[in-house]
């Protein structure tokens, strides 16, 4: 009980601090923020207090999503010194000092992104410290993809093209193309976020060619090739022998139509000059004018 009700004095407490109007409050602005690597970026905090800012005390830390670790101290203004860490020494500084605790960051690199959190005391305003989070994420394009094959590029065999880019925020998307004789898409098979790949399942001389990958996401996009040659098995001359006999075949097909082409249109003329010769006996001739409409 006594736990409880000296909790609710301290409560109390607070919440008369913050109605007397001198408890310091942060203001992030905003709570998400991207920026291009290698460009600047401001990262907003303002402050509010009732007192004199003589003994200002600002802290920006990070923690990098490259490692959700500890937070490391990004910049430091204390008694009218700023500190800054090493690997953001020439980068980074306040915007504004001592009217406002926003900084900016210059040549923005990729281990930037991250959360950062601004962090306000003024003393002898001592309750409390103001804190505010934002969240930074630093877009870059995608980098070169780098181009696979992999597969006996025998005719019948089953070649895998893989595709893998190694950088690019948002996380590029991944496209295969077979781009001769035609441009075609190819379904493509995610291997993780950042490589995809697509399979040709039994390879035969049509899918020689030139194949592409494209990485893209809303700032640019890349592109690597592969150029596939497939070759005929050397154990199947036969393969050769029955494109022949096919050619042949195909042939002799052709020309039969052809003759019964041309002995139903010569019919069919046949028809028509008797039926003008000999009037009134249409009828008789009615079959093989059919079969010339028909041809
Ligand atoms: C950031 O770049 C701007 C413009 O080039 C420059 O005026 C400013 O001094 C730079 N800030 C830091 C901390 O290097
Ligand atoms: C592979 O393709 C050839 C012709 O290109 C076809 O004759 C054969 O049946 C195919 N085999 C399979 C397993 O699909
Ligand atoms: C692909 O390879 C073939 C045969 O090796 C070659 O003739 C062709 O020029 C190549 N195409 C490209 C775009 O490299």
């Amino acid at each position: 009980m006594a736990v409880a009700g000296r909790w609710m004095l301290w409560t109390l407490a607070v919440h008369l601090h913050t109605l007397q109007g001198d408890a310091l409050t942060v203001n992030m602005r905003e709570s998400n923020l991207e920026v291009l690597r290698g460009d600047a970026v401001t990262l907003p905090c303002s402050f509010f207090t009732s007192d004199p800012v003589s003994q200002l005390n600002v802290i920006w830390t990070v923690v990098p999503f490259s490692s959700t670790e500890t937070p490391t101290q990004v910049i430091v203004y204390d008694h009218g010194q700023v500190m800054e860490d090493p690997s953001f020494i020439g980068r980074v500084g306040f915007a504004g000092i001592p009217w406002s605790a926003d900084i900016v960051l210059n040549e923005t690199r990729g281990s930037d992104a991250g959360v950062y959190r601004c962090m306000v005391n003024n003393p002898p305003e001592t309750t409390e410290m103001g804190i505010g989070e934002l969240t930074l994420s630093v877009l870059s394009p995608p980098s070169l993809p780098v181009c696979q094959w992999d597969g006996p590029i025998t005719e019948g065999g089953s070649v895998t093209l893989s595709c893998s880019v190694d950088e690019g925020i948002p996380t590029p998307e991944i496209e295969w193309d077979k781009l001769s004789p035609e441009e075609i898409p190819l379904p493509v098979n995610m291997d993780g976020d950042m490589s995809g790949s697509a399979q040709i399942l039994n390879v035969s001389s049509q899918t020689s060619g030139l194949y592409r990958c494209s990485a893209s996401n809303a700032l640019g996009t890349e592109h690597c090739y592969v150029n596939l040659s497939i070759y005929r098995t050397p154990d199947s001359p036969s393969g050769i022998l029955q494109g022949v006999l096919l050619t042949l075949s195909m042939s002799l097909l052709l020309l039969a139509l052809l003759l019964l082409i041309t002995w139903l249109h010569r019919t069919g003329q046949d028809g028509r000059t008797r039926v003008r010769d000999e009037e009134g006996d249409e009828t008789r001739y009615k079959p093989s004018l059919m079969k010339r409409s028909f041809v």
